[in-house]
C-alpha cells in the first residue's frame, strides 16, 4: 500500500508575506503516478518536500496510509526521493552507490546484492557497477539515482524534475524506462514538472498548480478536453490554446459568440448548457485548440454557418503538420493544416471552426462557463 492524503496543506516560508502553498487538498491512490505541474515558483516543489519531510508543513496534515506523518523525520517515512542533481557519492561505486540505503538499514549482505543486481538489470545499467559516478554519462548518472531510489522498496516515490538534466534524446528515453518502471512496479509515485508532455505523458492524474494553488486534478485527457479555466487551457497543449475575447448574445433558441466585427453561432447543445450555468455577464472569452480551426478545403465536412473568412499572416513547417496564422478581423487564430498545404502567407482562405469542441471562459473569472465544476460565476 502507499497511499497519501493532503488535508489542506499550507506553507509560509519565513518572512514570506504570501504562502508559497496554499490549502493544498488531495488524495493519491496506491499506485497512481500523479504529477504536479506548473510555472517555475508555483510550488512544486514545496509540495514535495513537505511530503518529504525536508520542508516544514505550516498548516494542514500529510498522512502516508493513514499514518500521520507532520513530524515523522524523512528516513522514518518509507519514501524514496530522486533529486534534478542525482546526488550520487562521487567516491562510491555505482554498486555502493545504489547499495548505500539498504547497508545503513543493516540488510544482509546477500539480500543487497541481489536487490541491487535486479534493479541494475531492470534499468540497463548491470554493466557499469563497478564504475564510479564520474565515469557515467549524465543519463546513466539519472538511472543509478532511480535504482537506488528503487532498491528500496518504497510505499512512495518522490521526483523533482529528475530528467531536467538530461538532453531531448535522453530525456525522451528515460521518460518511457519510468513509465515502465511504474507498470512494472506499480509504486505511488509523485513526479514534479514544469513541462506539460512530461506531464501528458507519464501522469495518471496530473495536478496543475499556479501561485501555490491547485487550479485542477484530472486523467491527462480530461485535463486537454475540459480546462476548467484559461489558466489550465492554455497551460495545456501546444500550440496553446487559442483566445478571442467578445461577448454572448441570444437570439431565439440559439447563443451566439460575437466580437466588434464577426459573429458565429454556437451549437443548439450549448444553449441548454448555458442556460444551466451560473453564468450572468456577457463578456466571454472563446477558446479554440488549434486542430479544431481548419481550412475549409481540408475539412472532410463543414458546417456552413461556421465558416469564416480570414488572411493567412504567419506559416510554420511542423514537419507532420503546418501550423498557420490566420487574421479573422483583427482577431487572430492558429490552425493546423496539413504539412503540404500549399497556402502562402497574405492569401485569402476560407477556415471552418469546430465550435462544438469550442471553450467559453467568464471574461471576469476566467473559469469555464461549460466545464467547471463547481465553480461560482458571479
Ligand atoms: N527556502 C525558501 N525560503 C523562502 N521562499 C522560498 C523558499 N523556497 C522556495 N520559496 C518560494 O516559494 C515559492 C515556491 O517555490 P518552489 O520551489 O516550490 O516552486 P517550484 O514550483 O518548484 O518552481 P520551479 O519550477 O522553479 O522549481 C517561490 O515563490 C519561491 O521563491
Ligand atoms: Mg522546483
Amino acid at each position: 500500500m502507499g497511499t497519501v492524503s493532503f488535508r489542506h496543506v499550507y506553507k509560509a516560508y519565513k518572512g514570506e508575506e504570501n504562502p508559497s502553498v496554499k490549502n493544498f487538498h488531495l488524495e493519491v491512490g496506491d499506485g497512481e503516478f500523479l504529477v504536479l505541474v506548473g510555472p517555475s515558483g508555483c510550488g512544486k516543489s514545496t509540495t514535495l518536500r513537505m511530503l518529504a519531510g525536508l520542508e516544514e508543513i505550516t498548516d494542514g496534515e500529510i498522512y502516508i496510509d493513514d499514518k500521520f506523518i507532520n513530524y515523522v523525520s524523512p528516513k522514518n517515512r518509507d519514501i524514496a526521493m530522486v533529486f534534478q542533481n542525482y546526488a550520487l557519492y562521487p567516491n562510491l561505486s555505482i554498486y555502493e552507490n545504489i547499495a548505500l540505503g539498504l547497508r545503513l538499514r543493516k540488510v544482509d549482505k546477500h539480500e543487497i546484492e541481489l536487490k541491487v543486481n535486479r534493479v541494475a538489470r531492470a534499468l540497463e545499467i548491470d554493466h557499469l557497477l563497478e564504475r564510479r559516478p564520474n565515469q557515467l554519462s549524465g543519463g546513466q548518472k539519472q538511472r543509478v539515482a532511480l535504482g537506488r531510489a528503487m532498491v528500496r522498496d518504497p510505499k512512495v516515490f518522490l521526483m523533482d524534475e529528475p530528467l531536467s538534466n538530461l538532453d531531448a534524446k535522453l530525456r525522451a528515453q528515460t521518460r518511457a524506462e519510468l513509465i515502465r518502471m511504474h507498470a512494472n512496479l506499480q509504486t505511488t509515485t509523485v513526479y514534479v514538472t514544469h513541462d506539460q508532455v512530461e506531464a501528458m505523458t507519464m501522469g495518471t492524474r496530473i495536478v496543475v498548480m499556479k501561485s501555490g494553488e491547485i487550479q485542477q486534478v484530472d486523467s491527462p485527457q480530461q485535463l486537454y478536453d475540459y480546462p476548467s479555466n484559461m489558466f489550465v487551457a492554455s497551460f495545456i497543449g501546444t500550440p496553446q490554446m487559442n483566445f478571442v475575447q467578445g461577448r454572448l448574445t441570444r437570439e431565439q433558441n440559439r447563443f451566439y459568440f460575437e466580437t466588434k466585427r464577426w459573429r458565429l453561432p454556437l451549437p443548439s447543445a450549448f444553449t441548454s448548457m448555458l442556460e444551466a450555468s451560473e453564468f450572468k455577464k456577457n463578456d466571454v472569452v472563446l477558446g479554440m485548440r488549434s486542430e479544431h480551426i481548419q481550412l475549409e478545403n481540408e475539412c472532410r465536412v463543414t458546417e456552413a454557418e461556421w465558416v469564416i473568412e480570414a488572411k493567412i499572416e504567419m506559416k510554420e513547417l511542423m514537419g507532420s503538420d503546418t501550423y498557420l496564422t490566420a487574421d479573422v478581423s483583427h482577431d487572430k487564430l492558429t490552425l493546423r493544416a496539413e504539412s503540404h498545404t500549399d497556402v502562402q502567407i497574405g492569401d485569402q482562405v476560407r477556415i471552418h471552426l469546430r465550435l462544438d469542441k469550442a471553450h467559453l471562459f467568464s471574461g471576469e473569472t476566467k473559469q469555464s462557463i461549460l466545464y467547471s465544476k463547481g465553480v461560482n460565476h458571479l
